[in-house]
């Protein structure tokens, strides 16, 4: 995909898309770069384990194994805390850290982290002054922000404070905490936070196919796009943009696509079943499926069929019986 200056990025998704998931996208290509789902920080100095656990790609130069850079998000609230712990994490030198100021979990929000920050743009402020004094110039120092708490009367503000303390790029997920995922995202909103502040803004949210990413630049003004929820419901998205951009061939599912999937899905379920084990296995692939079911109808026939199953060998089987081209001797040596 050539999309000149424009970057698309894979948003975090924790819980959603792992490494294993950032891997397999980011092999059928179209993604700039990535961030990994948040690191907690709280109170403590996170061994490096913690952070070469939320990103196995700190081993591999910051890269996906197809070369995508990932970035390492730190959320929290303790200016002091992240900032020791952002320094612990750059000794790693991941491809950029970004700072969680959109989080809208109850339990990370009572703690004052996450969106609930954006009430108060001076401790915005406080908070990625102190890290980015933590991190050297040469790891991009980023953060990810929503339109506020409860409203947008802050949005702008948050913006600027963002921008003071030194950041060199800001991720919008247009919508508030309390809009939650529901749509539609404010891609206007980004349109007006690019106006205030003269750092490169990236606007997020509710892109679920090629056309509502040419809409989402046109409204925000934005080059630069994130995409979270649509990326794992079509692993082709990036690609499908990329025709669109060119103008070579009508955007839409084409009927080889989920045939294409089919090796995509094996090597996901060896990936997870490595590294989750085999209770956990079904659970995460039953979460792809149930998001790829969005996109094609094969998905939503395969989830049926595995919905009830828990087991690793039946699981393989049914696959197999879909197509998947999973090598269930193979599979059965890595499970062991
Ligand atoms: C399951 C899930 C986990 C998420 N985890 C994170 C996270 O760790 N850090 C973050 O900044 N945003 C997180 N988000 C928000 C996404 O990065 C993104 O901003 C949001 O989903 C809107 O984009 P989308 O409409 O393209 O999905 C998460 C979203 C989902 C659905």
């Amino acid at each position: 995909m050539s999309l000149g200056g424009e970057k698309l990025l894979l948003a975090p998704m924790e819980g959603l898309a792992d490494h294993v998931l950032r891997d397999v996208l980011t092999r059928v290509g179209g993604y700039d770069g990535a961030v990994a789902g948040f690191v907690r920080v709280s109170g403590t100095l996170l061994p490096l384990r913690t952070f070469r656990r939320i990103s196995p790609e700190l081993a591999n130069a910051g890269k996906t194994p197809a070369g995508t850079p990932v970035a390492v998000q730190l959320l929290g609230s303790d200016p002091v805390c992240l900032a020791e712990n952002a320094a612990q994490l750059a000794e790693l030198s991941p491809a950029g850290i970004d700072l969680n100021f959109g989080c809208p979990a109850p339990t990370v929000n009572r703690h004052g982290g996450g969106a609930k920050l954006l009430d108060d743009p001076e401790s915005l402020f406080r908070i990625a002054g102190a890290v980015r004094r933590a991190v050297p110039p040469s790891i991009p120092f980023s953060a990810k922000m929503r339109l506020g708490v409860s409203d947008t009367a802050k949005a702008l503000d948050c913006a600027r404070a963002l921008e003071a303390s030194g950041i060199v790029a800001l991720v919008v997920h247009a919508r508030t905490r309390d809009d939650g995922y529901r749509p539609p995202a404010h891609w206007e909103w980004v349109a007006r936070i690019r106006d205030v502040v003269r750092l490169p803004v990236t606007a997020n949210g509710e892109v679920w196919t090629a056309e509502d990413y040419l809409r989402c630049r046109s409204v925000s003004g934005s080059d630069d796009v994130m995409i979270g929820r649509g990326a794992v419901a079509d692993p082709f998205l990036a690609r499908r943009i990329g025709v669109l951009m060119a103008g070579e061939l009508p955007a839409g599912e084409r009927a080889g696509d989920w045939i294409e999937l089919l090796p995509l899905l094996a090597d996901f379920w060896t990936q997870v079943s490595h590294k989750v084990g085999p209770r956990h296995a079904p659970g995460r692939l039953k979460l792809w499926l149930a998001s790829l079911r969005r996109t094609f109808v094969e998905a939503a026939a395969l989830h049926a069929a595995v919905r009830t199953l828990r087991g690793v060998e039946e699981t393989t089987r049914v696959l197999a019986l879909h197509g998947v081209p999973v090598s269930s001797g193979a599979f059965l040596r890595a499970a062991a």
